[in-house]
């Protein structure tokens, strides 16, 4: 199937014919280059490194070695000085991949690689009485592609939504609410509240000093397991859930755990224990901490004076129940590039321990969300909030539907798909690592590099199958010639690719190399739309032609799936 593999084996054994030895396949495919012209064919082979072996000029290895290739699925061999350029047939490639997608459906491009193999994500992970972040917004984007795509490549993802519900900063929040809290305010409007209530908290340390020992003692009460601790704790978690929640079904993202920080309370003690046990914990000013200096890397600290166990403690423990629950083959943390000396130190101490498994953790980090070029804060009341800001995508969406296609069924649910698909797209077509900048104008253009642009050819697609009557069909017959423009060979090219852009995608957990891919391809088909005639033709062209867009439309819709986005088939 993969042709450019198969125009290497017949290189290999043209050049075992010459006598040539130590150009074995793999050197062969690894020296194949994609011309920097469609005119100068669909690969090259530059034959510098056989001067030696042959003992002659480039130019004069490249004239004999080409007489000595041809067959399918090449149609031509022309030598260009030094290099070989070969020409695919396109009536022979064209016919495969047509085929290919159509007969194996949204599973082109699936393999069995990860055996079924479980990979515990840790995505999203918002934190209670705080607003959903843009930074949560990434994770969680990035996160259920990742998963995806790892479930394309044969894995078992396993989507653990590590819920920021402990911590010293739930006893300031106890004393906030006691001191200045209204039952009613919260119960409306929770995350803008508590948050009010934790701001107002910091402000009065400055008159009352004391605030922060009362703060430290009611999470102390927290710890221990007081009832008026214990019901509030669970009361703001239940109501800052029920807002989150809110956002994963705008989104359509589901978990499989939502085990957050508090689960691990009663499982750190044996982390501790396992600790002391390999001799790994060293005081420090009354704290325990692993030392990590042979790393060049800062202490991590496990418990502190007053006995409070950490973050760092909770990850710990966590890792081993991942380990312990799941047999992963990957463990992938989805989480911004700040805590990446967490995660060195998380493994490293892991590591220490005596833990292989530790060395199949990765921490996958992603830039920051700005907005004109400064970082979106949520503190200070300046707060963005996530739901809003899709709110208004879904509304803004609505708008152009009502002008461009206003008899169109079920207008609510596409506003919904594309608003909020916009809003995640934005987050996948980039190299996780960039910053991205946040502009709702951006996201939501039908014509950019966006969700909708690609939403839009998908429906375009389906609505051509629809009125040239296409013939579904998994074993196409190509009408000769039909697809021998250059617009038609550019598409054909890209699915052919589309198998290596999920392998990448899954060795890099980068999920911008699908959103690019969907842009490309997405712009290709345009451009043969614009540019080839179908539904005026003959009816066997217009079936061949219409084969070939009924291809782009399952990968188009398969990529976007794996992003986590929709394809309404009208909008
Ligand atoms: N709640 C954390 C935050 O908002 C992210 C948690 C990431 N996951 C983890 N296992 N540490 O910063």
């Amino acid at each position: 199937m993969d042709h450019k593999l198969q125009v290497a084996t017949k290189i290999t054994e043209a050049l075992a014919g010459l006598g040539v030895q130590d150009f074995p396949f793999e050197k062969v495919s690894s020296m194949l280059e994609t011309p920097p012209n469609p005119a100068m064919g669909d690969i090259a082979f530059p034959c510098f490194q056989l001067a030696k072996a042959l003992r002659k000029a480039p130019p004069a290895i490249a004239a004999e070695l080409a007489g000595a290739i041809s067959g399918a699925p090449l149609k031509e061999v022309q030598v260009a000085g030094p290099y070989i350029n070969l020409f695919l047939d396109q009536h022979v490639v064209g016919t495969d991949i047509i085929s290919a997608v159509l007969t194996q459906g949204n599973a082109y491009g699936s393999s069995e690689d990860g055996q079924g193999r479980n990979v515990p994500i840790d995505l999203s992970s918002p934190n209670i009485a705080k607003p959903f972040s843009m930074g949560h917004l990434r994770s969680t984007c990035i996160g259920n592609a990742i998963a995806n795509i790892m479930e394309k490549k044969g894995y078992t993802p396993v989507r653990i939504n590590h819920i920021g519900d402990w911590g010293t900063q739930f006893g300031k929040l106890i004393v906030a609410y006691q001191k200045w809290g209204d039952e009613a305010k919260v119960k409306a409007e929770p995350i803008k509240e508590l948050l009010k209530l934790y701001v107002q908290f910091h402000d009065e340390v400055a008159n009352d000093p004391t605030l922060e020992d009362q703060g430290r003692e009611w999470f102390k009460k927290l710890e221990d397991g007081d009832a008026e601790a214990q019901h509030l704790w669970e009361w703001f978690r239940e109501e800052s859930l029920k807002e989150f929640m809110k956002i994963y079904e705008l989104m359509d993202i589901k978990f499989d755990s939502t085990n957050g920080e508090a689960f691990y309370n009663d499982k750190m003690d044996r982390v501790v224990t396992m600790l002391e046990e390999r001799n790994l914990l060293t005081e420090s000013d009354g704290a325990m901490v692993v030392m990590l200096d042979e790393f060049d890397l800062p202490p991590c600290l496990i418990k502190k004076s007053d006995g409070a166990t950490l973050y760092a403690t909770r990850d710990l423990a966590a890792a081993l129940y991942r380990h312990e629950t799941y047999d992963f083959a990957k463990a992938v943390y989805v989480v911004g590039g700040e805590q990446r000396l967490h995660f060195q130190q998380l493994y490293k101490v892991l590591q220490k321990m005596g833990f292989d498994w530790a060395y199949e953790m990765y921490h996958i980090p992603f830039g920051m969300m700005l907005k004109d070029g400064k970082k979106m804060s949520t503190r200070k009341g300046k707060v963005v909030l996530l739901e809003e800001v899709l709110a208004q995508a879904i509304a803004d969406v609505k708008k152009v539907i009502e002008e461009k296609n206003p008899t169109l069924a079920n207008k609510d649910e596409v506003a919904r798909q594309v608003g909020v698909g916009a809003v995640m797209f934005h987050d996948l077509k980039n190299y996780r690592l960039n910053d991205i900048n946040f502009s709702l104008e951006e996201m939501l253009t039908f014509e950019g590099e966006t969700g909708p642009y690609v939403q839009y050819t998908h429906a375009r697609a389906c609505s051509l199958l629809r009125k040239g009557n296409y013939q579904p069909t998994t074993e196409p017959t190509l009408a000769e010639g039909a697809l021998d423009s250059k617009e038609a060979w550019a598409v054909i090219t890209a699915l052919s690719q589309f198998p290596d852009i999920v392998d990448r995608a899954a060795a890099d957990f980068d999920p911008s190399f699908i959103g690019k891919f969907v842009i490309d391809l997405a712009q290709l088909f345009n451009k043969f739309y614009a540019n080839v005639r179908i539904l005026a033709e003959e009816e066997d062209v217009k079936q061949t032609r219409l084969q070939l867009v009924a291809a782009v439309v399952i990968v188009l819709k398969e990529g976007l799936r794996l992003l986590g986005l929709k394809a309404p088939e009208e909008m």
